[in-house]
């Protein structure tokens, strides 16, 4: 498997999310009791991955702060005795190898996405957007299962209602879904108006690429809004036929807004072992 290696961009500000974000990167809030970022590296090595960037921003050091493995606060907690506790702590940032680079300007995911050029080398690699959670890595692994055996670069994609479509990139395809919902993807339009999409496919962020996306993030002027657009690296690999998308109705939680997060937290919540059930028996006598 070629892809070992994934980019997390976390350098946006968070402003939806003010103003807890004031001082608390949005990359950070607890979804219970464990970062966002966290779930998303959990994913990403139970895809196979080796090495994480986390494409920072200087004014958000304690991203990096989390990700530095601290031997004092696991000596601490095993000294008190919660072992398993300790051994969780004992592997963040320990089991993967996590470098951090920064975008210092707010010029857009492909931009973002650039920053990490030098650290990932002459590689493939995967880029997880950090506001989105998945169930399972299932969809990055057949992201990268694709992207081995044709070359292309891979997108996740799922259908929506078409008044959503414009809160997305918004792609159109050669032909309907293989029985492994592999597509074609012929065009790709950022967050277009409903009149104007192509079809009611859209984005979620998840993507695979080879090392010449980022000539063509190189190659691209800025949209209207002053942004490098990582839709138009997307639209070049599109119009040279080597684009595969797959539909997919993984389970997905978006924890950019605090409505979506709030809605995550509780979901996932749920479904833990150790605090599912005595959420949904307070739920369920809070709310019959
Ligand atoms: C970004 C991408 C968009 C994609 C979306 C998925 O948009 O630009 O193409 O569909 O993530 O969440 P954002 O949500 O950062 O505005």
């Amino acid at each position: 498997m070629a892809m070992r290696t994934a980019v997390i961009p976390a350098a946006g500000l968070g402003t939806r999310f003010l103003p807890a974000t004031k001082s608390v990167p949005k990359e950070l809030l607890p979804i219970f009791d464990t970062p966002a970022i966290q779930l998303v590296i959990d994913e990403a090595i139970g895809a196979g991955i080796e090495h994480v960037i986390v494409v920072s921003n200087r004014t958000k050091p304690a991203i990096e702060a989390y990700l530095t493995p601290s031997s004092d606060v696991v000596d601490r907690v095993r000294r008190s005795g919660r072992t398993d506790l300790a051994d969780r702590l004992a592997r963040i940032g320990a089991d993967v190898q996590v470098s951090v680079v920064y975008q210092d300007v707010p010029r857009g995911l492909g931009h973002a996405v650039g920053c990490a050029r030098q650290a990932v080398g002459d590689k493939s690699f995967a880029v997880l957007l950090p506001d989105e959670l998945m169930g399972d890595e299932s969809l990055l692994k057949a992201l990268s299962k694709v992207h081995d055996l044709t070359g292309n670069s891979a997108i996740g994609l799922k259908r929506v209602a078409k008044d959503q479509v414009s809160e997305y990139g918004c792609v159109g395809i050669k032909s309907e879904p293989d029985r492994n919902g592999v597509v074609e993807v012929t065009s790709v339009v950022e967050k277009p108006r409903p009149a104007n999409a192509p079809s009611d496919l859209v984005i979620i962020g998840r993507y695979v690429f080879g090392p010449h996306v980022f000539d063509d993030i190189d190659s691209l002027q800025p949209a209207e809004n002053g942004e490098i657009q990582l839709t138009d690296a997307l639209l070049m690999a599109a119009q040279s036929g080597s684009l595969s998308g797959i539909v997919s109705d993984i389970e997905r939680h978006d924890t950019g807004s605090p409505r979506g997060w709030l809605e995550a937290v509780i979901e996932l919540t749920l479904q833990r072992p150790d605090a599912g059930p005595s959420l949904e028996k307070w739920l369920r006598s809070r709310f019959g």
